[in-house]
């Protein structure tokens, strides 16, 4: 076992984040090998004067970014190096695959989450009565639920009765079912021009043909929405008017009015994803709270509260939540019920507002710490965003800029990954703010962002 002791000075943030990171960076610059043991959490701890508990999390966290792996009884184990004196993390999803600045994914900040994960699940083991969310529930989700889940979604300016509320496994589920229940092989969905790539993989698993609509700063262009309804003989439209991935917008109040009429004239239904809307301060109301009728709204407890929690909330119109639950039953007959009444608690409990509170609060501040470490790029942003569009000035384009970053351990999503269709090629990459640990390492992967913004692509010599 090596006498490994993290360099904590200068470090900002909670204690376990500064060891995790102290552990990143020796990681990544080889004073800790592969398969080094890792000093046992109280001897760690009594060396640095801290809690058991503290190296506990810190480890975990380090676990959580691939840079240790530990068994009960073993001990810990350093994973692997990066090679480039940063810390480590997941690119994608499921890969185990290293990167030093991970701008890749939109997921919210690192909060206190298992915090409240330990304590609620500590609360529901005393309690006993868990009996009944082992067994099978309806499918649409159990009436509490569904009602603790109206009374979070009125936050966002949209009233509606628990029996229009279906309960899902995410957002992505949520998008899953309803264009399973709405659509049929070879239908068009119309969307914004860049769009969710979750939508594209459905769509095509869905064999569905999306048709991108034309934005402006404002969202969806009126003029082009209406175009797309009358060419392409569509029944439904996926949007995003509340801070709009990959760009940010925020559909003014006039402008869902136009997208909403002309729905109506054309008979389209609206799937509004709005697993956003909790961020900005000030918003103009849902969609569906203008046009109840013709409007399904799906909203998750992803970016607010945990990712790995599940939950998401799918709102119909009135007599419709039944048809997503009868799809919700074929696929996987309910949603988790675990998850739903964890769910529920921290929303009746005030725990889901602290949580969504402090997302908030940290989507506000990594923006400045942007701003400042991108002083001089051109960005397309909101201030309570956590990700923005960043249009590549000449000569870069967006996978020369992707695979440039990469080499200097900085991943980004090119463009592409957004596109619907083929239009025209766009030189722009998208930037999560989220993921990073930590603000320090938050900065510095984004000034290597600014600073080969400068920089001129190395022609690919290899290629003759
Ligand atoms: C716009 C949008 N919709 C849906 C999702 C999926 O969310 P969930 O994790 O709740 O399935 C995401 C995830 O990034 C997203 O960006």
């Amino acid at each position: 076992m090596t006498i490994w002791t993290p360099h904590l000075e200068g470090r900002k943030g909670p204690l376990y984040l500064a060891v995790a990171d102290a552990l990143a960076e020796d990681v990544g610059s080889g004073a800790l090998g592969s398969g080094t043991r890792l000093p046992t959490h109280r001897d760690l701890a009594n060396r640095l004067g801290v809690t058991v508990g503290t190296v506990s999390r810190a480890y975990g966290e380090a676990r959580r970014r691939g840079l240790v792996t530990g068994e009960v009884g073993r001990g810990t184990f350093v994973r692997g190096r990066s090679g480039s004196g940063e810390a480590l993390r997941l690119t994608v999803i499921g890969e185990d695959q290293p990167v030093p600045y991970d701008f890749g994914l939109n997921l919210p900040a690192t909060g206190d989450g298992d915090q409240w994960l330990a304590r609620t699940l500590a609360t529901l083991g005393a309690e006993g009565g868990l009996s009944s969310l082992m067994d099978y529930q309806p499918d649409v989700g159990i009436r509490r639920h569904r009602e603790t889940a109206a009374r979070w979604i009125s936050r966002t300016g949209l009233t509606a009765p628990a029996k229009r509320v279906a309960v899902c496994n995410g957002a992505q589920h949520g998008m899953s079912i309803t264009l399973m229940a709405l659509t049929r092989p070879g239908d068009v969905v119309l969307t914004e021009e860049l769009t969710y790539p979750g939508l594209r993989e459905l769509a095509g698993f869905l064999q569905l043909r999306l048709v991108g609509v034309a934005m402006d700063g404002d969202g969806l262009r009126p003029d082009a929405f209406e175009e797309a309804c009358r060419d392409n003989q569509a029944k439904t439209l996926y949007c995003m008017p509340t801070l709009q991935n990959p760009i940010a917008t925020i559909m003014s109040e006039n402008r869902r009015q136009e997208v909403v009429d002309i729905a109506r004239r054309h008979d389209i239904t609206i799937i509004e994803d709005d697993v956003y809307g909790f961020l900005p301060a000030d918003r103009p109301p849902p969609l569906a709270a203008m046009a109840p009728e013709i409007s399904y709204f799906i909203t998750s407890l992803s970016k607010s509260l945990a990712p790995g929690l599940r939950v998401g909330y799918v709102v119909a119109p009135d007599g419709m939540a039944r048809r997503l639950g009868a799809v919700t039953r074929s696929l996987c007959r309910m949603a988790t019920p675990l998850a739903a009444e964890i769910a529920s608690r921290w929303i009746e409990d005030g725990s889901a507002d602290h949580m969504a509170r402090w997302q908030r609060k940290e989507a506000r501040t990594r923006q400045q710490i942007a701003r400042r470490a991108l002083t001089g790029v051109s960005c397309i942003t909101h201030p309570d965003s956590f990700h923005m569009w960043i249009p590549l000035p000449e000569p870069w384009r967006a996978g020369e800029f992707t695979s440039h970053l990469q080499n200097r351990g900085v991943v980004v999503i090119p463009a592409d990954a957004f596109m619907v269709g083929r239009n025209k090629p766009l030189h722009a990459v998208r930037v999560c703010l989220g993921p990073i640990s930590s603000h320090q390492r938050l900065e510095k992967g984004l000034s290597i962002i600014a600073e080969s913004l400068n920089q001129s692509p190395r022609p690919n010599i290899s290629v003759i």
